[in-house]
């Protein structure tokens, strides 16, 4: 049992082995096209790697979207007003948190996140910053419907959604996401979801192809962790990193690809490569304003307000769960 109620939200094997991890990889590597599921990435140090992402100078997305919530405060007090819960999905160690609260004087703070030290972490760091503030860490799968606790029932919501995570998904399962976060929310809650912008496509494959190497770290990390983790024999120095910009999609995938033809076995199964065939790891998709705008459409939200940084590189959208007054 990994959580207090018995819910077991990780489900490992008489060896330890998650078997959700497992199951993804053998069945990603037996593709044509080789694919890993993104969540993958953030073991232990995948989550500390990321995180030396934010501080890298090429990797725009966390310095301009704190830069909105920074100039933006006395818009979110007016635009979202008092007295709402705030429930964060994906609390992660959020230091962007902050900066909403002190603007828009919330009635309570739900950080909702898989990872039960994450989440108790965040909510004792944000308990000591607003003292006053009911605080009530839920250790949940946000991709799923989660039972807000009873205290913050009768309290409207504003569902908050930083990061761009949204674009990680493809847009059926980040539609899904946005109908189960309204239905998680109820009938007229706001969400303020942060969505990275359409640019230059230099920019973009900087982004996620930094000069120090930490992203293909990141990215490298995942062929460790299977090594470690699923008794796996993949020649990691034979891989090398790639970040490509998909015009289609419009989206950055990362890519591990094989150097030269290379063969090992994960879990006791074997896989070959042939030189230049990839591991897709990562999607990370890209917005404008009018697909930005369709997504939260199609999950059932009215966007109301739209934020850019100074640059105009990525977006902060506050929307509401309200039938669009234009619906015939
Ligand atoms: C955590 C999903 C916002 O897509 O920009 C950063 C992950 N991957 N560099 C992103 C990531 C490579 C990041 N998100």
């Amino acid at each position: 049992m990994n959580s207090k109620k018995g819910l077991a939200l990780v489900d490992l094997d008489a060896d330890g082995v998650d078997r959700a991890f497992r199951a993804d990889v053998l069945e990603g590597l037996s593709e044509p096209q080789k694919a890993i599921p993104a969540r993958w990435l953030y073991d232990d140090a995948g989550s500390q790697l990321f995180e030396d992402i934010t501080q890298v100078e090429e990797y725009y997305p966390t310095r301009a979207e704190t830069e909105i919530l920074r100039d933006r405060c006395a818009d979110f007090a007016s635009a979202i007003g008092r007295g709402r819960a705030v429930v964060e999905f994906g609390s992660g160690s959020s230091v962007k948190t902050p900066l909403l609260l002190k603007c828009i004087e919330p009635a309570a703070y739900v950080p909702l996140d898989i990872s039960g030290d994450f989440l108790r972490s965040a909510a004792a760091d944000l308990s000591a910053k607003f003292p006053g503030l009911p605080v009530h860490p839920v250790e949940a799968d946000f991709m799923r419907r989660v039972e807000l606790p009873s205290e913050v029932a009768d309290m409207p919501k504003l569902g908050f959604f930083p990061g761009s995570t949204i674009g990680n998904m493809v847009p059926r399962t980040a539609v899904d996401l946005l109908r189960t976060m309204r239905e998680t929310l109820g009938e007229g809650s706001m969400l303020l979801i942060g969505m990275d912008l359409i640019k230059d496509r230099a920019v973009l494959e900087a982004a996620y192809d930094d000069a120090k190497g930490v992203t293909a770290e990141f990215n490298l990390n995942l062929a460790r962790r299977i090594n470690r983790e699923l008794d796996g024999t993949i020649p990691v120095e034979k891989l090398r990193h790639e970040a490509r910009w998909n015009d289609d999609f419009a989206r950055i995938e990362m890519h591990l690809v094989a150097l030269e033809d290379i063969a090992f076995e994960v879990a006791g199964r074997s896989f070959t490569m042939e030189a230049g065939e990839t591991i897709h790891t990562e999607n990370s998709h890209k917005f404008g304003k009018r697909s930005g705008n369709a997504l939260l459409l199609a999950g059932g939200w009215t966007p109301v307000e739209r934020w850019l940084d100074n640059r105009g590189l990525f977006s902060l959208i506050l929307a509401e769960a309200t039938i669009p007054r234009s619906a015939p």
